[in-house]
């Protein structure tokens, strides 16, 4: 029967038979997948594996930092790219989510290709496909996290004329976490909840602008880290903060505000198609509400989202 150990081993011997002495690249998210998938095909092939991970700027506060410097603890050969002003840009004035998303989706195709000509002879790319990535390959609202879904129709980009390799295309989500754990991937990495692609492009509602992105980051790193902090984080699936275009009146000490809202969604499920929204105690609840409240500039209210999925989505664009 299956085991990680047998499973990492002999796919590292397949791939070594594959990819001989070629190069090859591979975008890396920050995700499990993606990942795991790195660390296989660096145990492989070495420095023959490229990754680049891009800042689109719509990441979770220090998100690109840390994620960069653990790739790098693990001897990754990896470049970073600092895109943010590219994507800020081009997402000025949208307000559609899916225009967000087809906006998000192309630039980081065209980043992504750019790094791609950078590197000399590059035979293959490399994604962390997962087998319920191949029965179902586009996500339920457009494109998802793999960079084949994402293309458009305006001609390929030239790193899709690669050979393809996804090591973990048989693999559950449970079995990747295994592999990830075997490798030696930490917790920092392998437990952490999915998050989109268009990162918190699609968590502020509306236009998406440098002012809003820098209050969401903020907001969203107090509710993350006081929830690890009550030893609640391993427990939920996916978590996260909404910037709402809302603005409510407030008072803070004898002055009158008038100020956006943050919403706070928690949910359980087991594959991101159905999801309940997650008894959060009302302790930690009123910690994070008062904190954001005190310490986030722009915010003078936050609730909490109570629905199910179905009817409502996990995200809110
Ligand atoms: P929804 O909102 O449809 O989300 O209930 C289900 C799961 O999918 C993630 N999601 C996305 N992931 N690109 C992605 O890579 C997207 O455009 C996208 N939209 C939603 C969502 O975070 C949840 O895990």
């Amino acid at each position: 029967d299956w085991t990680s150990d047998a499973f990492a081993e002999t796919t590292i011997v397949d791939l070594k038979a594959q990819l001989g002495d070629d190069k090859v690249v591979l975008a890396l998210s920050g995700g499990v997948d993606s990942s795991v998938a790195a660390v296989l095909l660096h145990k492989a092939i070495g420095k023959n594996l490229h990754c680049i991970f891009v800042d689109n700027g719509l990441l979770r506060k220090n998100e690109y930092e840390s994620v960069l410097e653990q790739y790098k603890d693990f001897g990754l050969n990896i470049k970073g790219v600092d895109a943010k002003d590219r994507f800020l840009s081009e997402l000025a004035g949208v307000e559609d989510p899916e225009k967000k998303r087809k906006i998000i989706g192309r630039v980081f195709i065209e980043v992504f290709d750019d790094e791609a000509h950078q590197i000399q002879d590059v035979k293959w790319l490399a994604q962390g496909t997962i087998y319920p990535d191949v029965i179902e390959s586009v996500s339920v609202k457009g494109p998802s996290a793999t960079i084949k879904s994402h293309h458009n129709v305006g001609g390929l980009p030239d790193f899709m004329k690669l050979k393809v390799v996804e090591p973990l295309k048989t693999l559950f989500k449970d079995e990747v976490r295994r592999v990830g754990n075997t490798l030696g991937l930490e917790s920092f990495i392998l437990g952490r909840h999915p998050f989109p692609g268009p990162g918190l492009g699609i968590r502020i509602i509306g236009e998406v602008t440098a002012e809003k992105i820098a209050i969401l980051q903020e907001a969203d790193h107090i509710y993350i880290q006081n929830l690890k902090d009550a030893g609640l984080y391993d427990q939920i699936w996916q978590a996260g903060a909404i910037f709402l275009p809302v603005r409510s009146v407030g008072v803070m000490g004898d002055e009158r505000t008038y100020e956006n809202v943050i919403a706070l969604r928690a949910v359980e499920s087991l594959d991101g198609m159905t999801a309940d929204w997650c008894h959060l105690p009302y302790p930690v609840l009123a910690k994070i509400s008062n904190e954001i409240i005190n310490k986030v500039k722009g915010i003078n209210r936050v609730v909490y989202d109570i629905s199910s999925k179905p009817p409502a989505t996990i995200e809110w664009e």
